[in-house]
């Protein structure tokens, strides 16, 4: 793995803090949890954590609406709490990337304050403040991806101000020189107490179109859809001078060794590859969310890869991602049988994998009642189906009253399921989902053809998806079933046979593979295979 960088060969790991570990008993996790925790993250065999934001909040966005960028919510602990969380990761082996949330700030941050105070002062713009439109009412038709208009009128000084998400999360204006500048000392300031580096959130949200044209009308839409779906987002995204602003954050993070800039833009590949940046000089890893949204079968799976593999720029390194907390889990969307396969998938692709946590111990979304609610998106738009709560339900680390997460009251509830699917009965399961990332986790990092190896796929017809990886001569052959029903894989003349490295029913090491490869229903394999004499 000669030459490649820690965030290539590594796999990280999303913590959602509210949910991980509490340890205080006030029924949210806290950093205090995190590093207690930190022991079961190194035997599982991740390498990076990346924590949602943990700032000072009055958390109308849980977090995404920050109110001092250089601080730590009391709720989740203190400065040193966090410095002794980097330290002990650190220790373990472990790198720490924090979330960065430079495209709106909480209504209550000092900044915004200040600039909504008056119309003269200096904060003014820092914030996008605009006259009504001039007959009356918002300057454009932009929505809010929370729902309702993105402008919010000021009585106090008589203008509107921009918010791309909640009325309490006012968008900083990215193209005046000294939000630049205070928001990389933000940078700074973390990456002076030792982060690994930073997921930017909504990246592709930074710059709006500077004549404020109004977006236009989605052909698309279809009532049921999230409101703000109703118009094309032109004008208010994916604008040409946001990789300026891109290439600036990398510019500081060059600044420091051996950091990683992560862009979350839910984007089509051909727009999402230019966030890599001029020459690479963006993001190291702009997320790659297609497998969220993709159909579960082979011939759509596979047309993902082919299409992502193909649009990289040259010397891209590619990433991975099957869910996080703004989506619904992966074992909902495809079942417990499928489930394995998902992980068997997301540990071989070729590029950096981001797991969610809880997913490795096959967590689904847990029912949220009513009265239950806790996401304002939710709130704001009900009866859709866009809660995030579900997926943000507390770690099942037991099968006791708090779920081993709280000796509380839980913020949400634990899954019904939670006798079963918790980390220490699975621990002790040798056949279980956790055995099967902590194998898969474990294989990864003792071979580097998964690693970094080269990706080539293989034909596997309408059922099966299979592709080799290959590093330095060694060549690891993957095969997944994504139907139900038992499938046989006829190997290419180009491979012998093989043998049997890892099965996702954890039963099958060490078979002997002649030219075909018989699979069960919904199952996955991963094989050392020979290269015909020749070949
Ligand atoms: C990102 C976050 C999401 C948040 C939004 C606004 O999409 O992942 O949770 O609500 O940005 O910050
Ligand atoms: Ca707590």
């Amino acid at each position: 793995m000669h030459g490649s960088r820690w965030w290539q060969r590594g796999v990280i790991y999303q913590i959602y803090p509210r949910s991980f570990m509490d340890s205080n008993g006030d029924g949210i996790g806290d950093l205090r949890g995190i590093r207690s925790r930190l022991e079961y993250l190194s035997w599982l065999g991740v390498d990076a954590i990346w924590i949602s934001p943990i700032y000072p909040s009055p958390m109308a966005d849980f977090g995404y609406d920050v109110s001092d960028y250089c601080g730590i919510d009391p709720r989740f602990g203190a400065l040193d709490e966090f410095d002794a969380l980097v330290h002990d990761a650190h220790r373990m082996g472990l790198r720490v990337i924090l979330d960065y949330v430079p495209n709106h700030t909480s209504d209550r941050h000092p900044w915004f304050l200040e600039s909504r105070a008056s119309r003269e002062g200096e904060k003014r713009d820092w914030y996008i403040w605009r006259d009504p439109a001039p007959g009356g009412g918002p300057p454009t038709n932009w929505l809010s991806e929370f729902g309702g208009s993105a402008w919010e009128w000021d009585d106090a000084t008589g203008q509107y101000y921009y918010h791309a998400y909640l009325k309490e999360q006012p968008d900083l204006n990215w193209r005046y020189p000294a939000v630049r500048d205070a928001m990389h000392e933000v940078l700074r300031f973390w990456l002076d107490r030792g982060v690994d580096g930073f997921r930017v959130d909504t990246i592709h949200h930074l710059i709006k179109d500077s004549e404020l044209r109004d977006n236009p009308p989605n052909p698309s839409y279809r009532p049921g859809m999230p409101p703000h779906r109703q118009l094309l987002r032109q004008y208010t995204t994916d604008r040409p001078e946001v990789h300026e602003a891109v290439a600036g954050m990398r510019r500081v993070l060059d600044g420091y060794d051996d950091r990683v800039l992560i862009g979350e833009a839910y984007l089509p590949f051909d727009r999402l590859m230019a966030y890599y940046g001029q020459d690479l000089s963006g993001m190291h890893l702009p997320f790659n969310f297609h497998l969220i949204g993709a159909p579960w079968n082979a011939p759509a799976i596979a047309e993902v890869v082919r299409e992502y593999e193909a649009a990289l720029p040259p010397g891209a390194w590619p990433n991975w991602v099957l869910g996080n907390h703004d989506k619904p889990r992966i074992m909902s969307r495809v079942g417990p049988a499928q489930a394995r396969v998902a992980a068997m998938l997301l540990l071989t692709l070729r590029g950096t994998p981001t797991l969610y946590y809880g997913d490795e111990i096959g967590m689904s979304d847990v029912p949220i009642a009513p009265e239950q609610v806790q996401d304002t998106f939710e709130k704001n738009v009900p009866g859709l189906g866009v809660g995030r709560d579900p997926e943000r339900t507390p770690m099942q680390w037991d099968g006791g009253a708090g779920g081993g997460f709280t000796t509380g009251a839980p913020w949400l509830p634990l899954g019904p399921d939670l006798a079963r699917t918790n980390v220490e009965v699975q621990r002790a399961d040798p056949g279980s989902i956790l055995s099967l990332y902590r194998a898969l986790l474990a294989l990864r990092r003792a071979e580097p053809a998964l690693a970094v190896g080269r990706y080539a796929p293989l034909a596997a017809g309408p059922d099966l998806l299979a592709y080799v990886r290959e590093h330095g001569g060694r060549r690891l052959l993957v095969a997944l079933n994504l139907t139900s029903r038992p499938r046989r894989l006829e190997l290419p003349s180009g491979i012998l046979g093989g043998r049997l490295l890892l099965a996702t029913g954890l039963d099958r090491e060490g078979e002997l593979l002649g030219g075909v490869v018989d699979l069960r229903a919904d199952e996955g394999v991963i094989a050392e295979v020979a290269p015909a004499q020749g070949a």
